[in-house]
């Protein structure tokens, strides 16, 4: 009876994930391609480089991995729904004798895995941008840059945004409005730290509680049983830096998980584990 229970159980999982694969795929936007000074913009914006991997979100003519890989030495790939994008885009990187670094795939965005990613970039509609916001905080690591041609993720503050006239967008979008959105995905900080203080500071290990929503932190610090709150609170990716109200004290560290480890003023310890 178990048994039967089971196997029908497993036969529902499986008809439900044989039903999603046959769901049709989203059309997150048409394809028109970003302009290659658009595309340049947002490259410079994110800051990239040798070091980076980048994942374009629908790369139609596989422009922004391209020129990431050609101009900026990144790597990456692009996923795009259209087969003759695809084969454009791959082609594209044969010629210009980058297949070792760039790939192109046919394959949906909303189903492509990002973990691998330090660089996402997408030039798709409003809608779609704001979907990805849950799969952008599963699958990203902390310091990943993301980077949105016309459209913000909204409830995310960016790290830089840029609004500028340009001719080439009238046939793409009617106006000459064009905007770039630099974002930064954050560390997991909130919740009570067990910390270890600058004798100095305090005799007793101290309590760090801090409250989070992204990027904007905020909180207070225990020390010898006396709240002092966090003034000037910032959080980068992983790094998270603050002052302590009325004293001089400034504290700067890096996120690892459940662990925090910096300096006090640039020169003494401080550490820092999540629970404790
Ligand atoms: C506005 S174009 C941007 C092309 C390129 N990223 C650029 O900026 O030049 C959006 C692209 O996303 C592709 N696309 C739409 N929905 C998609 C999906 N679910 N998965 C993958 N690609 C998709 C479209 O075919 C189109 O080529």
């Amino acid at each position: 009876m178990i048994r039967t229970c089971f196997a029908g159980a497993a036969l529902a999982v499986s008809g439900l994930a044989l039903a999603a694969d046959l769901q049709p795929i989203k059309d997150a936007g048409p394809y028109v391609p970003s302009p290659q000074s658009v595309v340049a913009d947002m490259l410079r914006y994110a800051d990239v480089g040798p070091n980076d991997y980048l994942i374009d979100l629908g790369s139609g003519d596989g422009r922004i991995v391209l020129t990431a890989a050609k101009v900026f030495g990144a790597r990456g790939f692009g996923v795009e729904i259209k087969d003759d994008l695809v084969k454009k885009s791959n082609e594209a990187a044969k010629n210009e004798g980058l297949a070792d670094r760039v790939k192109f795939m046919k394959q949906d965005l909303f189903k492509t895995d990002m973990s691998q990613a330090t660089v996402i970039t997408m030039y798709l509609l409003p809608d779609t941008v704001n979907l990805l916001k849950d799969k952008f905080l599963a699958e990203l690591k902390p310091g990943t840059r993301i980077v949105s041609h016309d459209y913000p993720l909204t409830g995310w503050i960016p790290e830089k945004y840029v609004q500028m006239d340009l001719e080439d967008k009238v046939q793409i979008s009617g106006v000459t409005t064009t905007l770039i959105y630099l974002y930064v995905v954050p560390a997991n900080v909130a919740g009570r730290w067990s910390a270890q203080m600058p004798p100095a500071l305090a005799k007793q290990p101290a309590t760090l509680s801090l409250k989070q929503q992204l990027t904007r932190v905020s909180g207070s610090l225990r020390l010898d049983g006396k709240d002092v709150a966090l003034e000037d609170v910032k959080l980068r990716g992983d790094q998270l830096s603050f002052r302590l109200a009325g004293r001089k004290a400034t504290f700067s560290g890096v996120v690892k998980g459940k662990s925090i480890e910096g300096l006090v003023d640039g020169k003494t310890p401080w550490s820092a584990t999540l629970g404790g």
